[in-house]
Parts: structure tokens; sequence; C-alpha cells
């Protein structure tokens, strides 16, 4: 059977009507835009905030679980969580009230509290790494991580997939271009030209990542176990293995990202898949959208790290942050992995993940549309190609600005909101089948009109 492929024409026709219906039902929202755009850069309180499909941001009144409110009074599945920051679902009752407990109790004090020991022991019991550290954020946890993997090593150079996204951490900037390294597009004020700190291979790539190691210069590869952040590239049987094997031979420790994939399960794509990295890094939803992140290290690592700490005190020695491991965190982490983000909710999450692939996967079908649908865990990505890409660059490829657009407006004009720049869905311990089919109806409809010919 011919596939058919979207009219462009139609497809802004469509657009259009969309913008002019979300003008019309986020009236509210335009004249927050408008206040807003005298006291902040951009009119939002972070500039991305502003590329969002439609003319301008929604403005949030409140989040409950699986849902969000706006100030026009229109009402959402939250598909998107915070772009993962969320998946714990908003507000769950056990982080909200030890949140609140905490606050009264003192938030942050450069001293440990009994927490940080309970959730040093969680984290162990959940990745199989023995030692472990906090920050704030899942890019601090990177670039720590880098840090310390560079002076436990005495190598310059990071090795990152190409495509990748760890935060905004300046090594992983850089992308395979002409057969080289550049910087990745859009690389605000780069610090240096990335190719004098980064290696970048595709994901899959055994004889690229082979050929870069042996330059001997690599102190950590930074991978996420399966791409996330250019769409779902999965690894094939294998790369792991291959992965782990390589990286030993050659000396350079295997740092696994698992701010995303912690939608593998309770221990991340790590413990399903049984990897064995040096160091492990995690952010994001640890601490139910507190700001929270860690990094764990093997036996070795540590000691070979605590071996290369130099004698004098490190205290503004490039790792740190003087928030970093407080007590309000600890404590939102600790209530977040005790009573939210635990292994009966995954058993709830991965099969509605399942569910949400299979009405993309029928509307699709119905309508003969060539796109392809990945899931990994809670988390599901539908793409605009029929093949599944295999690595970062035929992802970025297959990437289609103006669909993309296209079909997380018209899920928010009814009632669904997908994570931006992908059109990816992450199910929480909150979400319900309802939400799910609610998000497949919707689907459904704009690829039937997508389809249809005018
Ligand atoms: C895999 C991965 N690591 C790290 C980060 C950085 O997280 P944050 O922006 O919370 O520092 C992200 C953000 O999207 C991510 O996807």
């Amino acid at each position: 059977m011919p596939v058919p492929t979207v009219d462009r024409a139609r497809l802004t026709e469509l657009y259009a009507r969309e913008e002019r219906s979300f003008e019309h039902t986020h009236a509210r929202s335009l004249e927050l835009f408008g206040r807003a755009r005298r006291s902040l850069f951009a009119g939002v309180p972070m500039h991305w905030m502003t590329e969002w499909a439609g003319p301008f941001p929604v403005f949030v009144e409140e989040a409950s679980g699986a849902r969000f409110s706006d100030v026009d009074g229109n009402e959402y599945v939250d598909l998107c969580l915070g772009d993962t920051g969320a998946m714990t679902g908003h507000a769950p009752e056990a982080a909200a009230v030890a949140v609140a407990e905490q606050m009264r109790r003192g938030t942050t004090l450069m001293l440990p509290t009994e927490d940080s020991i309970w959730v040093g022991e969680e984290m162990t019991r959940r990745f199989g790494l023995p030692s472990w550290q906090f920050a704030l954020t899942a890019t601090d946890a990177n670039r720590f991580t880098i840090r310390l993997a560079r002076a436990a090593t005495g190598r310059p150079k990071v090795l990152v997939h190409n495509w990748c996204y760890h935060g905004s951490v300046d090594e992983t900037f850089a992308v395979i271009a002409d057969g080289g390294i550049a910087s990745r597009p859009n690389n605000i004020g780069a610090p240096v030209d990335p190719s004098l700190t980064t290696r970048v291979v595709e994901i899959n790539d055994l004889d690229g990542l082979e050929r870069e190691l042996a330059e001997g210069d690599v102190a950590c590869c930074l991978f996420e176990p399966a791409l996330t952040n250019i769409g779902i590239v999965l690894p094939e049987p294998g790369y792991h293995d291959a992965v782990r094997e390589l990286t030993s031979r050659h000396g350079t420790f295997l740092v696994i990202d698992e701010t995303h994939t912690l939608c593998s399960g309770p221990g991340g794509y790590t413990r399903a898949h049984d990897l064995e990295p040096d160091f492990l890094t995690v952010g994001k939803p640890l601490a139910s959208g507190v700001p929270a992140a860690a990094y764990g290290m093997s036996e070795d690592t540590a000691r070979r790290v605590a071996a290369a700490l130099p004698p004098g005190p490190v205290d503004v020695g490039g790792i740190g942050g003087t928030l970093a491991g407080n007590a309000l965190s600890l404590r939102a982490m600790r209530a977040t992995l005790e009573h939210v983000l635990t292994d009966e909710a995954f058993e709830r999450m991965i099969p509605l993940a399942e569910r949400f692939t299979d009405g993309v996967e029928e509307a699709i079908g119905r309508h003969g549309l060539d796109w392809y649908i990945t899931r990994l865990g809670c988390r599901a990505e539908y793409g605009f190609q029929a093949a599944r890409p295999r690595t970062g660059g035929e992802a970025a490829a297959s990437m289609d600005h103006d669909l993309d657009r296209f079909m997380h407006l018209y899920a928010l004009n009814r009632g669904v909101l997908m994570t931006p720049f992908h059109n990816m869905a992450l199910m929480s311990p909150a979400t319900t089948a309802a939400d799910v089919d609610r998000h497949t109806a919707v689907f459904g409809e704009a690829v039937a009109e997508l389809a249809a010919t005018g």
C-alpha cells in the first residue's frame, strides 16, 4: 500500500486554525504574558518557555497528580510531567507533607542530616553502586562527575553519543559534522571549541567507539543507556556489554546518566539490564520536583577518586554548590523513594506506557502513516518516519519541526500536554488508563485530519 505523506499546505492551514483556537481559549494567559514581558526577559522565567507550540505560553494555575489547570480554567492531562521532573506526578502527598514539615525544621545548614544516610543506602540498593554524593541538578551531577573522572585519570577528554543531552554541560555540546566534531547548533557563548574537550560517536557504533578510545585521552564516556532527548534511540543487543568491555580495556570511566532512563524501573536502565557503570548520575524526579540530584561511584572508582583529590581544602575546588546536599532536598528524596517512585508504582506505570504505545500504533496503522513509536519503560515517543532511528544522527535527521508543533498544539487544545520539542509521553504513578485513552483519541483525530485530503 502506498504510504500517504503529510500535505504541507494542509498542515499549515490546520496549524493556523489551531493557533486561532488556542488564542480564543487562553485569553488570561495572553494577558499575563503581556504583563510578564515588562519584567521578565522574553516574558518568561526561563527563555526556552517561549518555544512551546502556540503563539504564547500557557500560564499554570495549579497541578496535582497527572493533571494541571491553567489560568483560563482549562484542564489538562499532563504527559510531559515537567520533562521528567514531575515523573512522580505533581505534588504527591507523601512528598508534599515531608517538604512542608522539613521547611519548618530547617532547609539548609551545610551539615548532614540522617536522611542523607537513608537516601545513600536506598540508592545503593536500587542502583548497586556503594558510594553517593548529592547535587541540585542532573547538570551539576554530570559536571562534577566529569571533573572527578578527569582528576582520577589525568586525561582531558569526555566522550559522548552524537545528539546526546546531559544538561547544560559544556563538554557535551558537540556533534559529529562532516566527519569531525562541531558545536551543537545554538551553543550559546561556547567557552571553547568542543573538539578540544570532546570526542563523539554514534550510539550503536562500536567500531567508532573503539577507534576514539584508542586515542588514550578519554577520561570518561558519559552515556544515556538509551538516547531520550532526540527521540528515543535504543541500544542494540550486546551494545552495553561491548561498551563496558571497551571502556575497561582503555582505562576510561563509564558514566551512565539515568536522569531520563529512570523510566525503565526503580533502579533505572542500569538495574533493569544489569549494567555495571563506574559512575551513575541521576536528577530531575528524585525529590518530587524539589531540586535534587545524585551521583554514585563503584567501590574501585570511589577509591581512585579519593586518591586523586588534592590534599588541601576542596570546598572551592569546582565541585559543590552551597545548597547541594541540603536537608530539604534529602527529606524530599527520602519521601519520594520510600513512598512515590516505588517498585509497585513502576508496575502500574510501565503497562500504561504499553497501552499508550498500542493506541498510537493502532492509529498510525489505521491511517497508513509511515510513522513509528518506541517505548522505554514508562516513556514512549513517536516519530515521523517508518523505521526507528538507529543512531542520534538518524534521529536528528528525521525531526520535523512543523509536524511536531502541530501535534503538540492539537493535543494541547484538547487537554493533553506532550513533552515539548519532540513527541514524548511519560506516565506517573497518578496517571490513569483514562488519561492514556484521552491521548489515544486525540492522536487519532489529529492523524485523521492530517491524512484527509482536505
Ligand atoms: C539525560 C539528561 N541528563 C541530564 C539532564 C539535565 O537535567 P537538569 O536540566 O535538571 O540539570 C537532562 C535534562 O533534560 C537529561 O535529559
